[in-house]
């Protein structure tokens, strides 16, 4: 029988890697975008830290907490970068924040298969817990976000269309609830203990 905390451990470890690709967006890599915007100017592709103009070359914003939402070349009606909609691109940090919750989770389930221990197993039932949460309000606040961003740019005649971060971080929330419960069963499973612990039976 493999240890309880098996699922968990392997569910958070694919919620992380799943965050981090969410997290690892432009400015730093174009391709897994929140948002695109295309534009005469070129496309703007958005990320957690910021946002890059690919046209014949490419430019990207400074990596920063909150940044300027405005793509270039829009017609000087159309406002992207609004109080609301910049303050609320400072929450983006929490796609790392959830990241790094899945990850403590997953530490936390290796230690308790290695170990055959219930108590680090309970630690990966609360991490996961918060990962979930976290993970939950960050997709919640891009649904919000780039859908109006989105519709703002449609209607006033360009093209915008959601990117594959906002499926790396639905994806990453619900491996990350799936390794809540898993690890909530498992902290009440059997745990082998002595040297049996590493023993298949
Ligand atoms: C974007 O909006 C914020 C908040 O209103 C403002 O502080 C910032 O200067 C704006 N950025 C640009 C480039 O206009």
């Amino acid at each position: 029988m493999p240890s309880p905390a098996f699922p968990g451990m392997f569910l958070a470890l694919a919620a992380a890697i799943l965050l981090l690709f969410a997290s690892v967006s432009p400015p730093v890599w174009e391709r897994v975008s929140f948002l695109n915007v295309d534009t005469p100017a070129g496309t703007t592709v958005y990320g957690v830290f910021g946002q890059c103009l690919k046209a014949a070359t490419k430019t990207c914003s400074t990596r920063s907490i909150g940044y300027d939402l405005q793509a270039a070349g829009l017609s000087s009606g159309v406002q992207m970068n609004q109080t609301l909609l910049h303050n609320l691109s400072k929450t983006l940090i929490l796609h790392p924040i959830a990241g790094f919750l899945s990850f403590l989770a997953f530490v936390m389930g290796v230690i308790g298969v290695a170990a055959a221990s219930r108590g680090a197993t309970v630690m990966m039932a609360i991490f996961s817990f918060l990962g979930a949460m976290a993970g939950l309000v960050a997709f919640v606040i891009d649904m919000v976000l780039w859908n109006v961003l989105k519709n703002r740019v449609v209607e006033a005649g360009y093209h915008a269309s959601l990117g594959i971060a906002n499926w790396f971080t639905v994806a990453g929330v619900a491996a990350m609830i799936l390794a809540m419960c898993a690890s909530f069963f498992g902290a009440c499973g059997r745990f082998a203990t002595g040297r049996a612990a590493g023993e298949k039976y």
